[in-house]
């Protein structure tokens, strides 16, 4: 097959010595990562204090820009922070959970991070409505829309989901919660940079996720977009100096807000991160996202052809358009197999009632999911052989 975008190889150093197929837990380094950190150190080694005005005090906000554009984002709506459970506080942080409006609803295949804020805020007065999965692979959209009612404030659910790769139906979340007066929380971590999305398009109040995955932005900044009429009048309680309107002039006594995103950050910002993320993002948004999901609709599908002739199951929607880039595959004593194909260098992950995840992107080879497999087919060979 002629896959263009083999030719990104060369610039994750990474896929010279292993099979990586692990884009749903950490995205390959970018080469030009060494280079953005040089660059980083550099500048504080040789301006220090100075860097601040020079750059670093307004990257939060570029760098929001950057991660906007991927998802049609209007310019100056995404704020950054050290991680999606951070986003949800600030979210959460906008609101009263006090009067009737208290209802927060979400499925139990929802990431179990998201769910331990939400449920810690029940003395709060947070009423956690959970929806449970029939089979451990969807979501029951009808009963999740039935649970969306004039008393629900919030509901946080993720796009893709991590254990299964699923595909939530956002439009129809986003329509129910419209039509009662909710807030949706879209968690994009499992999707922005392999499954399109569109914020405007779909309309969302609230949209976070992180760069470590499929953005290859490596750890410590996850994006939140909060539609700017939203955004315009939402007062952050979880708020800092970062969200000030002029933080040097160290007012005393109540904040007043700066405009988006700055209004939605609180502390001082993670310079580092911000400059690593950098490279992964110009990436992802030179190649496009439309283009990475079409090749991964065929290598999920040929992986999931491959697990299915060798009769293992499959965990994750066999229909490519309710599937996103990873594909659990339940092998016969998979964890184990998993620790085996971590040490021959094939790198993918293992969740409980999922099996081992494996997670093509745009610069897998396809010959790199034949070779995994075949890896698995020699472990268990060999496992069986020593019974
Ligand atoms: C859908 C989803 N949300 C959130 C997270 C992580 O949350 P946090 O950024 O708070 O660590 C993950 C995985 O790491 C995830 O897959």
């Amino acid at each position: 097959m002629n896959d263009e975008l083999l030719r990104y190889r060369a610039e994750f150093p990474i896929l010279e010595n292993t099979t990586y197929l692990i884009s749903n837990s950490l995205g390959a380094m970018p080469r030009g990562v060494y280079d953005a950190l040089k660059t980083y150190a550099d500048r504080w080694a040789t301006r220090g204090v100075r860097a601040w005005e020079e750059g670093w005090w307004t990257l939060a906000g570029e760098v929001g820009n950057e991660i906007g554009e991927l998802m049609n984002a209007p310019k100056a709506s995404v704020s950054t922070h050290l991680n999606v459970t951070t986003c949800q506080a600030v979210i959460a942080s906008c609101f009263d959970f006090s009067g009737k409006r208290s209802k927060i609803v979400y499925s139990d295949m929802n990431f179990p991070s998201v769910m331990y804020f939400w449920e810690a805020q029940r003395p709060l007065g947070a009423r956690v409505h959970m929806v449970a999965s029939d089979d451990g692979v969807t979501v029951p959209t009808e009963r999740l829309l039935e649970a969306i009612d004039e008393t629900t404030l919030l509901v946080p659910v993720s796009h893709v989901l991590f254990r299964s790769s699923y595909i939530n139906d956002a439009r129809a979340i986003v329509e129910k919660a419209h039509k009662v007066g909710a807030h949706v929380v879209l968690d994009t971590f499992q999707s922005l940079g392999s499954v399109p999305v569109d914020v405007q398009a779909l309309n969302v109040h609230f949209c976070c996720g992180g760069v470590l995955k499929w953005l290859c932005g490596g750890p410590g900044v996850a994006y939140l977009y909060i539609r700017p009429d939203l955004g315009a009048k939402l007062q952050p309680k979880f708020t800092g100096w970062s969200a000030h309107q002029d933080p040097f002039a160290f007012d005393i006594g109540p904040i007043h807000y700066a405009d988006p995103p700055f209004r939605f950050m609180n502390g001082t910002p993670n310079v580092p991160a911000l400059e690593a993320a950098r490279p992964g993002l110009k990436i992802i948004s030179e190649i496009g996202v439309e283009r990475i999901r079409e090749k991964s609709a065929k290598q999920t599908s040929r992986l999931i052809q491959l697990a299915k002739e060798r009769g293992w199951r499959v965990n994750t929607p066999l229909d490519p358009k309710k599937r996103g880039g990873t594909v659990s595959i339940d092998i016969p004593h998979s964890h184990e197999v998993c620790r085996e194909l971590l040490k021959r260098n094939v790198l993918v992950d293992w969740r409980p009632r999922a099996g081992v995840r494996m997670s093509p992107h745009f610069y897998n080879a396809d010959c790199e999911l034949d070779r995994a497999v075949a890896a698995v087919e020699e472990i268990l060979g060999e496992s069986r052989s020593h019974v």
